[in-house]
């Protein structure tokens, strides 16, 4: 098969519409990230994706919708606190996970009762679930453990010859994928992957909003995981990713020097000092910048042959807390504390 790269006239959506209307999967931008999108109720289309993908059958996918009136179509219940976030974060970067409706398939919530549902705010995928008629299930675009795609090069580069087409809407302006979250009870909010809405900004909503434990710690064999995505290891380039944890910049810029070889490389904040002798990419100065850059840098980084790559972690909250777990899941939970 030949993946063809489209732009996002409205022919174009339309003909990408037409594919999905006909169980096919194809490429498109969202606010967050690239997606792989198919029609969430045809089973045969979603199978397709996960093939794609090389995705395990346990990880289930989001089902977008264009539209609140959706909603009521992918899930059975919608508590108050659910609706409330619906109203001020939908169109947006929020994921919510409410119990499935029959007429989405197991195949498309990985066996799973629950699904996770998400209105995007990026015109071209909103219109292309609009055209469709359908509500599309969409991982991210990248095979699976790789960082997800925040350009449709990157979904090219992983997705060539696996999919017939990918809208190509430009840069993603988020670069990390939705917050995932899902509810305790009718008060609490539990934020299962962080992303760009930040558990400060759901705070304001719910008297208590709880970040999984598998945000922050590896999950252990066998261990019971409220969002199956959390297993696995995710994210990381060929490269090594050695998170170095400390505050002080002397210590990391000491460490590094007497750790690094030719070959590798540190990724820091802007207004880093250089480090002599070893070569820095940057990745912002602003939790929003971090998670806008991260994915984009760990492509950089495999296209020049990093062996090792140091890396300032961020602050531990805000849009930061997406950062900082995409990078302990990189490197798969290993961080170097100075
Ligand atoms: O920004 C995004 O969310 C992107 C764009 C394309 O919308 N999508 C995305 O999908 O990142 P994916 O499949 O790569 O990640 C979905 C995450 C996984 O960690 C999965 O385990 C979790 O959401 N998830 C989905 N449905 C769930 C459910 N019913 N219960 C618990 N976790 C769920
Ligand atoms: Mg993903």
């Amino acid at each position: 098969m030949t993946t063809k790269l489209l732009g996002t006239s409205l022919e174009e959506i339309t003909l990408a519409a037409e594919r999905i209307r006909q169980g096919e999967v194809v490429g498109f931008p969202t606010e967050t990230v690239y997606g792989l999108g198919a029609n969430a109720r045809d089973e045969r289309a979603v199978r397709a994706i996960f093939e794609a993908k090389g995705r395990p059958a346990d990880n289930p996918l989001i089902v977008h919708i264009s539209d609140l009136s959706m909603l009521r179509e992918i899930v059975t219940d919608i508590p108050p606190l659910a609706q409330k976030l619906a109203d001020v974060f939908m169109p947006g970067a929020l994921t919510m996970v409410l119990p499935k409706h029959e007429s989405i398939p197991l195949v498309t919530s990985g066996g799973l009762y629950t699904v996770g549902v998400r209105m995007p705010k990026h015109p071209v995928a909103r219109e292309l679930i609009r055209i469709s008629g359908v509500p599309i299930a969409a991982p991210s675009a990248n095979r699976s453990g790789s960082p997800s795609p925040t350009t449709a090069q990157h979904v090219y580069t992983d997705m060539q010859g696996r999919i017939p087409m990918i809208l190509d809407g430009g840069s993603c302006e988020g670069g990390v994928e939705s917050t995932v979250i899902c509810f305790d009870d009718r008060d609490t909010i539990h934020v299962l992957r962080p992303g760009l809405v930040t558990p400060e900004a759901l705070s304001r909503f719910a008297p208590r909003v709880l970040v999984d434990k598998a945000v922050y710690a590896p999950v252990a064999e066998g261990e019971r995981v409220a969002s199956p995505g959390m297993k696995y290891k995710h994210y990381a380039p060929k490269a090594r990713i050695l998170p170095i944890d400390t505050d002080d910049f002397a210590s990391f810029a000491k460490f590094v020097k007497g750790h690094a070889n030719e070959r590798d490389y540190c990724l820091v904040f802007d207004d880093d000092p250089s480090i002599e002798g070893i070569a820095c990419l940057r990745y912002g100065s602003t939790g929003a910048e971090r998670a806008f850059a991260l994915f984009r840098r760990f492509r950089e980084l495999d296209e020049l042959g990093a062996e090792h790559v140091y890396v300032r972690i961020p602050p531990k909250s805000g849009e930061d807390l997406s950062v900082y777990n995409r990078l302990l899941r990189a490197s798969g939970f290993e961080v170097i504390s100075l």
